[in-house]
């Protein structure tokens, strides 16, 4: 309880969100930014920033804080931003915030430590959260290895070898799960000293650190880099130490091997149905089989899948207009991204269909693009954060967002998926045919709207009325997504005017 008392006395301004809890999170959509990449103090949408080259390309706390309209125009309540930590002192590796050297001090680049309370300050001003990413597994390293010994001292707190695992490398095989949790990411040349998460003394530390950290900056939630790499009770710790809502990092497209970390951390990316969603949307090839296998098989593997978070791109992975540039496709996996199960995550430059491939070259400069909110995809995330928001306020009791999607209909090229109880629910219809493809109808039963009754198509505000059978017959132009909600419904949305 100690961070809570010390935050509201402290930074009781920031008002709001104290301990954000999973449920708090439930109804919330997040848009993830790299610190660096987002917004630059100065308010420059000229200065130079190749990805290619890494490096500092001068995204403050500062400039996201003089964004944020931004942000939310397009309807997301919380802010997924990179690690706060000071870094190594090399910015090839150490823009994004990965390679940490002193866990108490932030990172200099991108502001002071009462720049990041600020941008705590102004998020909660406008009801928003803040989520940060945390790094436990491993630290940072400036140097190569290979012929100098290795000085820890350099590290802060764990500054003596005895902090860490022997060396030995994971070297990418990841089929032994003793050595993915003992070893070292990196190289030689490029190593990320490993910490002995197994020692006491550490877990402690950890524990006081990440309490410290939510207290001294109002922090909502947390993502958790490199979640395999560390044994599972180490987890366990510190998401109670934590006692907010943290979303881990398990790049596995293994439903089986990432759900049982959800007896540990509360929340996981949902890395499984990443894997089946950007097969199926790049490709008209590619039949929703295993896509739809997979919300069943998630369905039954996870503690609670609706505290997933599900995503279509990130800065990990290569931005989907890089497999595709099709903007139909673009719609179809935002739109499936935002409405289905879980807390969705969207990485920012998806709005302004970025085409940016394999990392680094998905870290571009969003300041490049002149935060365009005419933009066709800014306006459809915002419709499609709105009607998620506005669904999830009318379940008084709190049940569209723990309400599993169900799949309605599918063929080898679209699928049909309704959430929410009957009167409010969403039916969205999803093709990857992409934009060449010619107008076509599909006859869908079991959308358990009423016989007779008028829905709206929210993306293009068109209203259909339901043959007398109870069949909605979904019209499908220049293979863009459709979004339904009963119409009756909508009363006061301000959605499509209503
Ligand atoms: C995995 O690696 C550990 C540590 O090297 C070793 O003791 C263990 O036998 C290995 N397990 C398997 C299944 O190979
Ligand atoms: C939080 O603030 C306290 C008091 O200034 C300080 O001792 C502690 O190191 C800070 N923790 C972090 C993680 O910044
Ligand atoms: C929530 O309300 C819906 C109707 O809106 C109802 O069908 C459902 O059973 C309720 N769920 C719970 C958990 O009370």
């Amino acid at each position: 309880m100690f961070h809570l008392l010390a935050r509201s006395a402290a930074f009781g301004f920031a008002g709001l969100a104290l301990a954000a809890t999973p449920a708090d999170w439930q109804t919330r959509s997040i848009y993830q930014l790299l610190t660096d990449r987002f917004a630059r103090t100065d308010g420059s949408t000229t200065a130079a920033c190749d990805p290619a080259t890494a490096g500092y390309c001068g995204g403050t706390w500062q400039g996201i804080i003089d964004q944020l309209d931004y942000i939310q125009g397009m309807g997301f309540d919380a802010v997924w931003i990179s690690p706060v930590t000071e870094q190594i002192d090399d910015p090839t590796r150490a823009y994004h915030g990965y390679s940490q050297q002193n866990l108490y001090n932030v990172n200099t680049n991108f502001g002071s430590y009462e720049d990041l309370q600020s941008l705590a300050a102004a998020l909660h001003d406008k009801n928003m959260y803040l989520m940060v990413d945390v790094v436990a597994n491993h630290f940072g390293y400036n140097g190569d290895i290979t012929s100098t010994p290795l000085d820890y001292s350099t590290m802060t707190p764990f500054n003596t070898a005895s902090y860490f695992h022997p060396i030995c490398w994971i070297d990418n095989d990841y089929s032994n799960q003793t050595i993915v949790e003992i070893c070292w990411l990196g190289s030689e040349k490029d190593p990320l000293p490993d910490v002995y998460t197994t020692l006491p003394e550490v877990r402690a530390t950890y524990s006081n650190w990440i309490q410290g950290l939510i207290a001294n900056y109002s922090v909502d939630g947390l993502r958790i880099d490199s979640v395999t790499n560390v044994e599972p009770d180490f987890w366990s710790v510190f998401q109670k130490a934590a006692g907010i809502y943290a979303v881990g990092e398990v790049s596995d497209s293994d439903v089986a091997l990432a759900c049982p970390y959800q007896d540990d951390i509360d929340g996981l990316l949902n890395y499984p149905m990443y894997y089946q969603l950007t097969p199926f949307f790049e490709s008209s090839s590619t039949t929703p089989d295993n896509l739809v296998a997979q919300i069943a098989y998630l369905n039954s593997l996870c503690t609670d899948y609706t505290l997933l978070a599900p995503f279509s791109e990130n800065h990990d992975q290569p931005r989907f207009p890089s497999l595709n540039p099709d903007m139909s496709l673009a719609e179809n996996v935002i739109a499936f991204t935002l409405l289905f199960d879980g807390i969705p995550i969207i990485y920012s430059g998806q709005e302004q269909h970025l085409d940016g491939g394999v990392s680094p070259l998905d870290r571009e400069a969003i300041w490049l693009t002149g935060y365009d909110t005419s933009a066709t995809l800014y306006g459809v995330i915002a419709q499609l954060n709105a009607i998620r928001k506005f669904a999830i306020s009318q379940d008084s009791n709190g049940s569209y967002v723990v309400y599993q999607a169900i799949v309605n209909y599918y063929d080898s090229n679209n699928v049909v998926i309704r959430k929410g109880y009957t009167g409010h629910q969403i039916v969205a219809v999803y093709n990857n045919f992409g934009s060449g493809k010619a107008e076509y109808t599909l006859s869908l039963t079991g959308t358990q709207y009423d016989a007779s009754s008028t829905v709206m198509e929210i993306l293009s505000c068109t209203e259909v009325t339901i043959g007398s059978d109870g069949t909605l017959t979904a019209t499908v132009k220049t293979g863009l997504p459709l979004v339904y909600y009963p119409l009756s419904a909508l009363s006061g949305s301000g959605i499509c005017g209503q």
